[in-house]
């Protein structure tokens, strides 16, 4: 038992590393919580900083989530679902101890998460996400509607712990982007121009 809640603080501090802040900091001298969105996160590090920081914060924010669901069986604890480990380290994400508890809207991680607990759900929420977002334009839509569709390929699988973790992981992704859907409807949502 105090083995699995050492790995849970693990997969929480892991998830908590900002990539988004060190990446800016250390590379651009900027924090780009003081840019765009405001948020710690992939898009907003491309839309800040451009292909290069985007591509990387968001290549390190999946990992987080990757490498926090492979604690349990790297710890050899197969009483510990993956999946636990993995919200626990997408909770770190989005309210990051290292960070002053404000971070991003979970969803790179969250697709960490799913890329090694449910590979094939990964390559279909991708598809959706990018189909959506070569319509839409809108990052942040385009999440949620990937999102969507895990719930439903979780249903349609009706892998029962794997339909608990996606319905967690796709509300959090929805409620953290509460400001993103005003702006959808008020239609001041910035879209992407390169797609
Ligand atoms: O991954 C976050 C994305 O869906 C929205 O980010 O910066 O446009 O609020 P942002």
């Amino acid at each position: 038992m105090v083995q699995i809640i050492l790995v849970l603080v693990l997969a929480y501090l892991l998830g908590s590393i900002p990539s988004g802040l060190i990446i800016g900091k250390v590379f651009y001298k900027t924090d780009i919580r003081e840019h765009g969105s405001g948020n710690l996160g992939g898009t907003n590090t491309f839309r800040t900083l451009g292909v290069k920081a985007g591509l990387a914060v968001t290549l390190a924010d999946i990992l987080k989530g990757t490498l926090a669901a492979s604690l349990p069986v790297l710890f050899n604890l197969p009483d510990l679902n993956p999946l636990i480990a993995g919200v626990f380290a997408v909770v770190g994400h989005t309210y990051p101890i290292f960070a002053g508890f404000r971070g991003g809207k979970a969803v790179a991680t969250s697709g960490g998460v799913v890329l090694f607990c449910a590979p094939y759900m990964f390559i279909a929420v991708l598809v959706v996400f990018f189909i959506s977002l070569y319509i839409t334009k809108y990052v942040s839509l385009s999440s949620m509607l990937a999102g969507v569709c895990g719930v439903i390929y979780g249903l349609v699988l009706w892998n029962i712990p794997l339909l608990i973790a996606i319905v967690l992981l796709t509300s959090f992704v929805i409620y953290r982007h509460r400001a993103n859907i005003k702006r959808i409807i008020n239609k001041t949502e910035p879209k992407i121009k390169w797609l």
